[in-house]
């Protein structure tokens, strides 16, 4: 039985065990100039706009978007679990322009993603609403450990002790890393709110245009309604024992504001005093604080 694992730390960020394990190999790891990053805090958008993105080097083709799930189209750097190929093997199959998701802090970002000027493309999302994702997750996907009650996970969470560390950290240093690297940076409130907004945002930096008619169909694809029935994005392609869509949806509710249903008013405000705290010399601001 391999699942819920105690979290490892690595340099001191805690990961699932597995994923602790592949950080060892990645040593070695050659990025491709031409590689492209889709890096994220978990629940964050990643999947969302990694089907943008396999959408957009795929020039709109819904077939051929339809050849692998997911986690095969982008392979996720430092996945490993026991019987599934791991990150680091997908990788290696994939044809260049790859397209390769990370959670990864900074830190713990293989040295050759930077040195080749790997193009990033960070989402960010609203804390409280990855927080309860997270939360949710954490119950469906059985390679973290155990949630425990919603009122100790949100403590473990503004501590920074669930898997991938503090979140309040890893949207700053990636929004620093602007200075010295080519990275696009959003907002999965900006993406729903105007979706295709952003995929014309993502089209520039990724140096490609498409017709109209095409960037109408990626935006219609990859909305949420059409990403939960897709087998190939849902992840229901995972055996049960990793992920347990009995008990959450990995395509859950896709909304912003959904921590309003969860969080209690004391729970809020002790979220918000240490919030502010912890973004006090932030350089940006999430127009989703609210
Ligand atoms: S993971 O496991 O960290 O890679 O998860 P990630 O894909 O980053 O985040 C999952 C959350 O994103 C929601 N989602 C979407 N929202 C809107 N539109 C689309 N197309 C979409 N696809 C995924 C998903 O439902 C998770 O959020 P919650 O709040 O749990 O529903």
């Amino acid at each position: 039985d391999f699942t819920r694992p105690p979290l490892v730390h690595v340099k001191g960020i805690p990961l699932i065990k597995y994923f602790a394990e592949a950080t060892k190999l990645m040593k070695d790891f050659q990025a491709w100039p031409d590689d492209l990053l889709i890096s994220t805090y978990p629940k964050s958008g990643t999947t969302w706009v990694s089907e943008i993105l396999d959408m957009i080097y795929q020039g709109g083709d819904l077939e051929k978007c339809r050849r692998a799930p997911i986690y095969m189209r982008v392979p996720f750097l430092e996945f490993q679990c026991p019987g599934i190929p791991s990150g680091l093997q997908s990788l290696e199959k994939t044809p260049a322009p790859r397209l390769i998701k990370t959670h990864l802090p900074l830190s713990l970002i293989p040295q050759s993603l930077l040195d080749q000027k790997v193009k990033v493309i960070y989402i960010a999302r609203n804390a409280k609403d990855v927080a309860v994702s997270y939360y949710h997750f954490y119950h469906m996907a059985k390679v973290h450990p155990d949630p425990g009650t919603w009122d100790s996970f949100l403590e473990k969470f503004m501590d920074g002790k669930v898997s991938y560390g503090p979140w309040y950290q890893h949207v700053q240093e990636w929004w620093e890393l602007q200075h010295t690297h080519p990275v696009l940076y959003l907002f999965y409130e900006d993406m729903k709110e105007n979706p295709k907004r952003e995929i014309q945002k993502i089209l520039e930096f990724v140096g490609r245009s498409l017709p109209e008619k095409t960037i109408d169909l990626i935006t219609q694809h990859t909305s949420f309604k059409e990403m939960k029935k897709n087998p190939m994005a849902n992840y229901t392609t995972l055996p049960s024992e990793i992920m347990d869509h009995n008990i959450s949806a990995f395509m859950r509710k896709g909304t912003t504001g959904d921590w309003k249903n969860t969080f209690t008013v004391a729970q809020n405000e002790r979220f918000d005093a240490h919030y502010a705290d912890k973004m006090a010399g932030c350089k940006f601001t999430f127009r989703s604080e609210i």
